[in-house]
C-alpha cells in the first residue's frame, strides 16, 4: 500500500496525465502511429500489428523476425472497469474473500452487523501475499491438486468496511470509531492460511481443515534472533522481551525453502498513538526515522499497548519479518530480528551455490534502502529441525549502487565502524532495532521506494521494484535512480558477482524505466515493441514462474493518471526484446494487485486483489467486485488464474 494514507487515491502521476481523458487509449492512437512509424521497420509495423489485434501483433513479429517474446497470450486492453478481466484463453475465479468464513465454526458474512468475534474466525481484509505449499506427494498427473495458499492482510479501510462510517467521520472526526469497530479492524488484520483443492478444474476452500488458521493483530508471536530478551523489546504485558501480540501491516512475504511463510511487517507506525509523548521519549530518534507515532489507527484509545506514553517500547516490536510454519497449525509464529526492522516489502530467498539461504527485502519509503540477509548455516533439505531457526543467525547487509554499476553489499554489524558505542549501537540488538539509522551511517543509497526484491533461481539475477518516489528533487538524482521526481517507478536489475549470492559483490543494470513512453517527459524506456496497453507505472510485487519469466504487478495506477487500472503484466528479461511488456490482467477501479504466486506447475497464478473501490465509500462504492450485489461492499479478495482447458500459464 501506499505508507502516505490507507484508501485513499495515492500519490499523483503526471506521466500520462495530458495524454487523454479519455479512458480508451485507442481512441488516441492516432499520433502514436505517427510517432512509432517514425521510428520505422519493426516498431512501426509492431505497433500497427497492435491495433489490428494481439494475434495478429504476434504473427507480425514471427514474420517480421521470427523474434517473439516468451509469453503466448493475446494481450488485454486497459481503461476503466468496476470487474476484473484477464487475457482470453483464461479464467480468473475469485477463490476467497473479505469475511468468508476460513474457521469450521465461523458465521456467514454480514456487512451489515459485523463482530470482532465473527471476524477473527473469517478471511481478513485487504489481501496482499499469497503463497502456496503443495500437499500433493509427487503425484505426476495432478502435482498442484491439493495444497495450502497463505495470505496476508495488510491493513483496512473503514470507509469502505462499515456502513454509516462515513457519517460517524463527519460527526465526529477521522479517529472517533467505537471500541468495536477498532477491534473488528485488529481482528482483519494479520493472516490466513486456507486448505484448497482443485475440482473439476477450478480451486476451492477446504471449510474445516485442520490447516485452515487465522492470525490477527492479537495473535501471540515469539521474538527470536539478537533482539530477543533485550531492554528495548520489554513491555509490561512481556517483561521478558519474548512474546509479542500480533503482527501488523503485513504486505509482500515470501516462502523459505522449508515451507515456511514469511510475512513482511510494513507500515507499522500508522497503529501508534500519542504524539505529544513524543517529545523527549527515550526512543525518540528511533521512533522518528520509522515516522512513530503516525497515529492514523484509534486503536490506542482502547489498547493501552498502542500509546507510546504508556507502553515506550511495544513499537519496537514490530517492524519485522514474521516466520509462520502453515503445516504445523498449533505452532507459534515467530519475529526473526535477525533480519532487521525496517517498513519491510517483501522477503523472497534464494538458495546460494553454498547451501546457505538469502533472502532480500525491500523498505519501501522514499529515499529508503535495499537489503539482504545471508544466513550463517546452510540449509539441509529434508531436515526441518535444522531449519527451523536458520534465519536467526547471519548477516545482514544494506545496498549502495555506484554510479559505475557495481553494487556493494554492506554488512550490519556491531562493532564495525561506524556501527560501535560512539553511535550509540551498544549490541546487535541496537543495530536491528534501528535497522534504518545503521544504513544511514553506512552510506547506503537512497532509493525510490523499494518494493519487491525478487530472485530468478533460473538466470540468478535478481529484480528490484522501486514504485516512485515523488520526493526526489534534481540534486539527488543518481543512476540507480534517474529521475526526479519519479511519479512512474523503475525495475533494477542485479547480477550477483560469480553467482554468488552472499558476495558483497554485484553488478546492476536497468531493466525498464516506466511510465507512458508516448510522454516524452516520462522518460519511459520500454522496448519499443510494448504495445500501448502493454506499458505500465508503479511496479509493486514481482512472481517468477517455474520457466524464470517475469511477472510484475502494479499500485498507483489510475485512470486520471495512466489510463489504466493496476493489473498484472508480463515483462522480458532477455534477448532483443528484453523491456517489452504485455498486459495479462486488469483489476477492478480502486484496487492494486498484489501478491502474484505460482503453482509448482505453473498452471495456476494465485494474485490478490486488494483495496476495491478505494477512493469511494460502503455506501457509494465505485464498484461492488467481485459481488455485484447491492447489498455487499465491494470486498478485497483472492483470484485464482488458470488456461481454459488445463496447462500451463
Ligand atoms: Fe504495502 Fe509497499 O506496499
Ligand atoms: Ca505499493
Ligand atoms: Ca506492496
Ligand atoms: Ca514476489
Amino acid at each position: 500500500m501506499n505508507p502516505k494514507i490507507p484508501n485513499d487515491a495515492d500519490d499523483s502521476d503526471d506521466v500520462s496525465s495530458n495524454n487523454s481523458a479519455n479512458p480508451r487509449f485507442r481512441d488516441i492512437l492516432g499520433a502514436r502511429i505517427h510517432r512509432r512509424v517514425l521510428l520505422g521497420g519493426a516498431a512501426g509495423v509492431a505497433l500497427l500489428a497492435g491495433i489490428a489485434g494481439p494475434g495478429l501483433f504476434r504473427r507480425m513479429f514471427e514474420e517480421d523476425d521470427g523474434n517473439i517474446t516468451d509469453f503466448d497470450f493475446e494481450e488485454i486492453g486497459t481503461g476503466f472497469i468496476k470487474h476484473h478481466a484477464v487475457a482470453s484463453g483464461y479464467n480468473a475465479d475469485v477463490l476467497i474473500r473479505w469475511g468468508d468464513p476460513v474457521l469450521a465454526d465461523a458465521p456467514s458474512f454480514d456487512p451489515s452487523s459485523q463482530s470482532a468475534a465473527a471476524q477473527a474466525l473469517q478471511f481478513g481484509y485487504n489481501n496482499d501475499f499469497t503463497g502456496y505449499i503443495s500437499l500433493d506427494n509427487g503425484d505426476s498427473l495432478s502435482p498442484d491438486g491439493r495444497g495450502l495458499l497463505v495470505v496476508n492482510h495488510e491493513y483496512t479501510s473503514k470507509i469502505l468496511m462499515f456502513p454509516r462510517h462515513a457519517l460517524e467521520q463527519e460527526l465526529n472526526g477521522y479517529l472517533a470509531v467505537s471500541e468495536e469497530l477498532a477491534n473488528i479492524e485488529m481482528m482483519a488484520h494479520g493472516g490466513s492460511v486456507i486448505e484448497i483443492k482443485l475440482q473439476a478444474g477450478k480451486w476451492r476452500l477446504q471449510s474445516g481443515s485442520p490447516y485452515n488458521r487465522r492470525i490477527t493483530a492479537e495473535t501471540v508471536m515469539a521474538i527470536s534472533g539478537p533482539c530477543a530478551g533485550h531492554p528495548r523489546m520489554a513491555t509490561s504485558y512481556d517483561p521478558s522481551g519474548v512474546r509479542v501480540r500480533g503482527m501488523l501491516n503485513n504486505c509482500a512475504g515470501g516462502m523459505t525453502p522449508w515451507d515456511t511463510w514469511l510475512s513482511a511487517e510494513e507500515n507499522i507506525n500508522m497503529y501508534f498513538w500519542n504524539r505529544p509523548a513524543l517529545e523527549g521519549h527515550a526512543e525518540q530518534r528511533n521512533f522518528q526515522r520509522m515516522g512513530i507515532p503516525a497515529q492514523r489507527k484509534p486503536w490506542g484509545r482502547f489498547h493501552d499497548r498502542f500509546d507510546i506514553g504508556k507502553e515506550p517500547n511495544e513499537s519496537n516490536r514490530f517492524g519485522w519479518i514474521v516466520e509462520i510454519d502453515p503445516l504445523d497449525p498449533g505452532s507459534m509464529p515467530v519475529k526473526r530480528t535477525a533480519l532487521g526492522r525496517f517498513k519491510h516489502e517483501g522477503a523472497e530467498s534464494i538458495v546460494n551455490h553454498d547451501g546457505r539461504v538469502v533472502i532480500y527485502m525491500g523498505d519501501d519509503q522514499q529515499h529508503d534502502y535495499v537489503y539482504k540477509f545471508v544466513t550463517l548455516n546452510a540449509y539441509l533439505e529434508g531436515n526441518p529441525e535444522h531449519n527451523r531457526n536458520l534465519l536467526d543467525q547471519g548477516t545482514l547487509h544494506v545496498a549502495k549502487f555506484e554510479d559505475d554499476g557495481s553494487v556493494q553489499w554492506m554488512p550490519l554489524e556491531f562493532g564495525t565502524r561506524p556501527l560501535t558505542e560512539d553511535n550509540d549501537f551498544h549490541s546487535q540488538a541496537d543495530v536491528l532495532i534501528e535497522t534504518r539509522r545503521a544504513a544511514d551511517l553506512l552510506g547506503a543509497t537512497k532509493m525510490d521506494r523499494p518494493e519487491d526484491v525478487q530472485p530468478n533461481p533460473k538466470s540468478g539475477k535478481v529484480y528490484i521494484s522501486l514504485t516512485n518516489n515523488t520526493n526526489r528533487s534534481p540534486k539527488q538524482i543518481n543512476r540507480a535512480n534517474p529521475r526526479a521526481p519519479n511519479y512512474a517507478g523503475h525495475i533494477i536489475e542485479i547480477t550477483p558477482h560469480d553467482n554468488d549470492h552472499a558476495s558483497t559483490r554485484a553488478i546492476w543494470d536497468m531493466l525498464v524505466l516506466c511510465g507512458n513512453p508516448d510522454n516524452p517527459q516520462s522518460g519511459a524506456t520500454f522496448n519499443s515493441r510494448t504495445s500501448d496497453d502493454g506499458w505500465f507505472a508503479k511496479p509493486d510485487n514481482f512472481a517468477v514462474d517455474h520457466r524464470g519469466r517475469l511477472w510484475v504487478v502494479t499500485d498507483g495506477n489510475r485512470l486520471e493518471t495512466t489510463g489504466r487500472t493496476d493489473g498484472i503484466w508480463a515483462l522480458q528479461t532477455h534477448g532483443t526484446l528484453r523491456g517489452t511488456s504485455k498486459h495479462f490482467v486488469q483489476g477492478p477501479i480502486g484496487a492494486e494487485v498484489c501478491g502474484p504466486t505460482f503453482t509448482p506447475d505453473d498452471q495456476t497464478l494465485f494474485a490478490s486483489i486488494q483495496h476495491p473501490g478505494a477512493g469511494s465509500s460502503f455506501d457509494q462504492p465505485s464498484t461492488r467486485w467481485p459481488d455485484f450485489d447491492p447489498e455487499m461492499p465491494p470486498r478485497p479478495a483472492v483470484i485464482a488464474i488458470t488456461r481454459i482447458g488445463g496447462g500451463k500459464i
